[in-house]
């Protein structure tokens, strides 16, 4: 890994001379858009791909809720009526050797572009994917409220899956612990996996302290307006009451080091879209108010 980052660090240094060389963009909204996939490891190779092979069928535009810098197969098509291309036409120029980049570590590989659009997928499920991300102390009701919000949504017919943090530590995750570092490999993963799951249609819960303003930004700078982060804001002293795995007795009888929001920070998001004061209310009015801010937001239907 600490290989991959030193290569990324590399090709950081000569990423916003190609991105600006690329024919898809320019101006100073596109170098911050190249700044902050700069950050990204797992964006950076994708920018740089885009970047040097502007003959494939990918695009970098900015669609209504995609963003400057999405992967290729964001596949939202300004003014597209919705449908799939014709079966199979998806790449039909002949493939050459230069038209393969690297990525991170992986090299000579190339973005496969689907002929099923994502407005294809939405249409199909008649909603818009999306990434609610879900962010607060330890027993602030993140997991509840999600997978509440995820049953009323299944029973209003709408396709949506919890990436509850514990889950998926469960897997994907498993190789990480609680460091700094790997607090923030571990939102990455999850970012990415949320994304490539809004890419899909579906409308994503994630459910995760991720302490860490930086770590979050990261992600918005990689989602655009997919990102909607949920503050999950409730007091410490109410998390500890309600204390639903017995986390903070083993914190407060020395068990646990490093627990956020006792010896390890946790900050506040600065302007959440959407704001729980989860202590004030049960689990159901909370989710039914990411109901309707969903429903607000038009992404309940096509
Ligand atoms: N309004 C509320 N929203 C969410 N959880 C609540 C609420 N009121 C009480 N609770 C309780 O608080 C606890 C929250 O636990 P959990 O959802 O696992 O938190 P987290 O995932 O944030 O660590 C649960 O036991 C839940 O029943
Ligand atoms: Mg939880």
């Amino acid at each position: 890994m600490a290989t991959c980052a030193g290569v990324s660090r590399r090709l950081a240094g000569g990423l916003h001379a190609l991105l600006s060389q690329a024919s898809f963009g320019s101006g100073p909204g596109f170098a911050a858009a190249s700044r902050s996939l700069a950050k990204s490891r797992g964006d950076l190779g994708l920018a740089l791909a885009t970047a040097t092979t502007t003959t494939t069928t990918a695009t970098a535009s900015a669609g209504p809720r995609g963003t400057s810098h999405a992967p290729p197969s964001s596949g939202r098509e300004e003014g597209s009526p919705g449908t799939s291309r014709a079966y199979g036409s998806a790449r039909t120029e002949k493939d050459s050797a230069s038209t393969t980049y690297d990525v991170g570590c992986s090299s000579n590989i190339r973005w496969h572009e689907s002929p099923v659009t994502r407005d294809a997928r939405e249409r199909q499920l008649d909603q818009r994917g999306c990434v609610l991300w879900m962010t607060g102390l330890s027993g602030s009701g993140k997991s509840t409220v999600a997978f509440t919000l995820e049953h009323l949504l299944q029973e209003k017919g709408k396709v949506c899956y919890v990436l509850d943090g514990d889950n998926v530590r469960h897997g994907l995750c498993k190789d990480l612990g609680f460091t700094r570092e790997s607090r923030e490999e571990n939102i990455r993963r999850m970012g990415e996996v949320a994304k490539l799951m809004a890419n899909a249609g579906i409308v994503t819960v994630v459910s995760i302290i991720s302490p860490f303003a930086e770590d979050r930004d990261r992600v918005r700078s990689s989602l655009g307006a997919d990102f909607h982060e949920v503050y999950v804001k409730v007091p410490l002293s109410v998390c500890e009451e309600r204390d639903p795995k017995g986390l903070y007795r083993k914190v407060r009888e020395g068990k646990i080091k490093g627990f956020t929001g006792v010896d390890s920070p946790y900050e506040a998001p600065r302007s959440p879209e959407v704001t729980l004061e989860a202590a004030r209310g049960e689990p159901a009015d909370m989710a039914k108010e990411l109901y309707e801010y969903l429903e607000e937001k038009g992404l309940l239907k096509f």
